[in-house]
């Protein structure tokens, strides 16, 4: 990436939104056979929000982020000319990123969405940077929004208790050179364990009697917890000592670690393995659970909101899940 960059990119605002409608621990006891204490001890979960109430979708939660990423800069949505959405829980399945671009006005952005689970928002910061540093386009709003609660299966406590709703999202501008934040990225994919984490599509048992075509509908989310946390707290530190290798900085240099909200011992687990401090981990998931592709930017932009990041602070971002895919980028955050 770094012999390649043309342009730098820089990052103007975040913003968040998550619903109203929260979900404590002991209320998810009267749901299914769980307990505060034992979600608390295996995951640091301590309540979710829920998208609930009719016609509530991705894109109210994806348009009320992006809203307040705009209003921070105080930006005209028109001057936006690419929208990222990277979520997993679309309302249709042909795409809910034009959507999001009708309803904030961003009349003259081009608009898809990208799936990535829990990686979504990190493959959308390296994607928005391709067009960025290569000149195509000025302004890219990336938004990570997920609404898991619309795929669990709310019998199955294995997974109900772990997922919330939320977005986030970050304006990102092409710059020169010296004031490119995106330092680098680390990606990877593998498919072999794709079903360790998935919302697969079950055929029904007849075909069409003269096509002989399947048709059928998506399942549950289903996820094999144990091997999910033994490929991330794997596979995440050598993303990013691969990340931080190639840029040439050290483990010291790293001013916050910023991982995929998932679980609080993976957060732990991958810092005690890369010997960063915990006290440099950002961290929210008790109040919100694991919301996949917005985790990353709803705890950055809580950060920031109680200035957590100070300027030119280095921080690590890493994403990991379902595909399998992980990444790692790395960002020096600059007060503009
Ligand atoms: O966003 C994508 C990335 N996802 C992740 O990173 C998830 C990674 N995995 C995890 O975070 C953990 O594996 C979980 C939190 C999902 C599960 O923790 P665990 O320590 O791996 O527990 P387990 O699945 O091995 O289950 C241990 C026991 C089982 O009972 P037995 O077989 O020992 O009698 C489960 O049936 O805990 C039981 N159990 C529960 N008990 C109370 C499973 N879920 C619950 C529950 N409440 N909600």
């Amino acid at each position: 990436m770094k012999s390649l960059t043309m342009q730098g990119a820089k990052i103007l605002a975040t913003g968040s939104a998550v619903p109203d409608s929260s979900l404590s621990n002991s209320q998810m006891s009267e749901i299914v056979q769980t307990s505060d204490e034992w979600i608390v001890t295996r995951t640091g979960i301590k309540e979710r929000r829920l998208l609930t109430g009719m016609n509530q979708s991705v894109i109210d939660l994806a348009v009320l982020a992006s809203m307040k990423a705009l209003d921070k800069i105080s930006m005209n949505p028109s001057e936006i000319n690419l929208i990222i959405l990277a979520t997993s829980t679309p309302n249709d399945l042909f795409g809910s990123a034009s959507q999001v671009q009708s309803k904030i006005g961003a009349i003259n952005a081009v608009a898809f969405d990208l799936t990535a689970a829990c990686s979504g928002f990190v493959l959308g910061i390296v994607t928005a940077c391709q067009f960025l540093q290569n000149g195509s386009y000025r302004n890219v709003l990336v938004i990570g929004a997920d609404t898991l609660s619309k795929w669990i299966d709310w019998s199955d406590r294995s997974t109900c208790i772990l997922f919330g709703d939320a977005a986030g999202a970050m304006i990102i501008q092409s710059c020169s050179k010296e004031n490119n934040s995106i330092l680098n990225f680390q990606l990877n994919t593998n498919g072999n364990y794709a079903d360790y984490l998935s919302i697969s599509y079950q055929e029904q048992v007849n075909p069409h009697p003269i096509l002989n075509l399947y048709q059928g509908a998506f399942k549950y989310v289903s996820m094999n917890g144990k091997e999910v946390y033994k490929f991330a707290v794997s596979q995440v530190p050598l993303s990013i000592l691969k990340c931080i290798d190639s840029l040439n900085i050290s483990i010291n240099d790293i001013d916050w670690l910023l991982l995929h909200q998932a679980n609080e011992r993976i957060l732990t687990a991958v810092a005690e393995k890369l010997c960063i401090n915990t006290n440099k981990i950002i961290s929210n998931l008790s109040k919100y659970g694991n919301t996949s592709a917005a985790s990353i930017p709803l705890a950055l932009d809580e950060a920031l909101q109680i200035n957590k990041i100070s300027h030119n602070d280095i921080i690590v971002i890493s994403g990991f899940g379902a595909g399998l895919t992980w990444g790692t980028v790395i960002i020096r955050w600059k007060a503009f």
